[in-house]
C-alpha cells in the first residue's frame, strides 16, 4: 500500500527565527499525534536554510526537502546548487518543474526532465510537478498538457522510475483559494497513473501528490481519493498548527 506524503513547499518565505518556531510547533503537534503516525512528511525550504533545517529536523519525522536543483553535476553555472550540494547538507528530497519556475524562470520540459533523471542517480526523491492553466482546462486542454509534461520526463528516464514523485498541481488552483474538486482530482490523477502504467509495472507503487490551496478544511477530501497519495501545501504549510491538521487527515488515511 502507497503511504501519503504530506510536502510542505515553504517557496519564498522563512527567516531564521521562523523556522525555529515552525519546527518547535511541528515537534510539539507531532509529539501530541502519538507513535503510531503513517504519512511520510517533508518540508522543502529556501536554499540559504537548508543547513540550518536539517539541524532542527534532526531527530524528527520530517523529511529535508530542496525546492530546485540544477540538471548540472558542477562548474561555471552561476547561481545554481547541485544535487552533490543538497545531498551534502542532508537534503532528501527536492521539488522540480514547479509552475512558478516553469512561468517566471522559463523551465521547459526538456530542463524538467534532465533535472528529475539526474536525482534518478542520487539518493534524493524528485518530486515533479504537472499542471494545466486556467485557459488550457477551460479549452479541454489538461489531459493534453499533462501528458505532454510527463512525456518529457518519462522518455528521459526510460525504465528508471524508483522514487519518482509526481505533484498534480492545477496552475489555476495555486495560491488562488480555488482548489480541485475531488472529482477533478481524481480524474486527472487517475490519467497520470494510467501514463505511467504504460512505461512501468510500478505504477501502482508511485506517489502522486495533489497541490493546489489544500488546507486544514479541504485536506480530509482529497487525501480520500483512491489516486491521491498526499499533498504538497504552499502557503498552509507555512502555519504550522495547519501543517498538522493536514498531516492529522493523512494519517487517518493511512491507518
Ligand atoms: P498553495 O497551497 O499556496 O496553493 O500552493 C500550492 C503549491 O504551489 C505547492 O507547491
Amino acid at each position: 500500500m502507497r503511504k501519503k506524503l504530506i510536502a510542505g513547499n515553504w517557496k519564498m518565505n522563512g527567516s531564521k527565527s521562523f523556522n525555529e518556531g515552525w519546527v518547535k510547533s511541528i515537534h510539539a503537534a507531532l509529539a501530541a499525534m502519538g507513535p503510531s503516525q503513517n504519512a511520510e512528511i517533508m518540508v522543502c525550504v529556501p536554499t540559504p536554510y537548508l543547513s540550518q533545517m536539517a539541524g532542527l529536523l534532526e531527530n524528527t519525522p520530517v523529511a529535508l526537502g530542496a525546492q530546485d536543483v540544477s540538471a548540472h553535476a558542477k562548474g561555471a553555472y552561476t547561481g545554481e546548487v547541485s544535487l552533490g550540494m543538497l545531498l551534502d547538507v542532508g537534503v532528501q528530497g527536492v521539488i522540480i518543474g514547479h509552475s512558478e519556475r516553469r512561468a517566471y524562470h522559463g523551465e521547459s520540459d526538456s530542463v524538467v526532465a534532465q533535472k528529475v533523471k539526474a536525482c534518478m542517480s542520487s539518493s534524493i526523491t524528485p518530486i515533479v510537478c504537472l499542471g494545466e492553466t486556467q485557459e488550457q482546462r477551460q479549452s479541454g486542454q489538461t489531459n493534453d498538457v499533462i501528458q505532454s509534461q510527463l512525456s518529457a520526463v518519462m522518455d528521459a528516464l526510460e525504465q528508471d522510475f524508483e522514487r519518482l514523485v509526481v505533484a498534480y498541481e492545477p496552475v489555476w488552483a495555486i495560491g488562488t483559494g480555488l482548489t480541485a474538486t475531488p472529482e477533478q482530482a481524481q480524474e486527472v490523477h487517475a490519467f497520470i497513473r494510467g501514463l505511467l502504467a504504460t512505461k512501468t509495472r510500478h505504477a501502482q507503487d508511485l506517489k502522486i501528490l495533489y497541490g493546489g490551496s489544500m488546507n486544514a478544511q479541504n485536506a480530509s477530501s482529497l487525501l480520500s481519493l483512491p489516486d491521491v497519495d498526499g499533498g504538497l501545501i504552499g502557503g498552509a504549510s507555512l502555519l504550522a498548527e495547519d501543517f498538522a491538521k493536514i498531516i492529522t487527515s493523512a494519517n487517518a488515511e493511512c491507518n
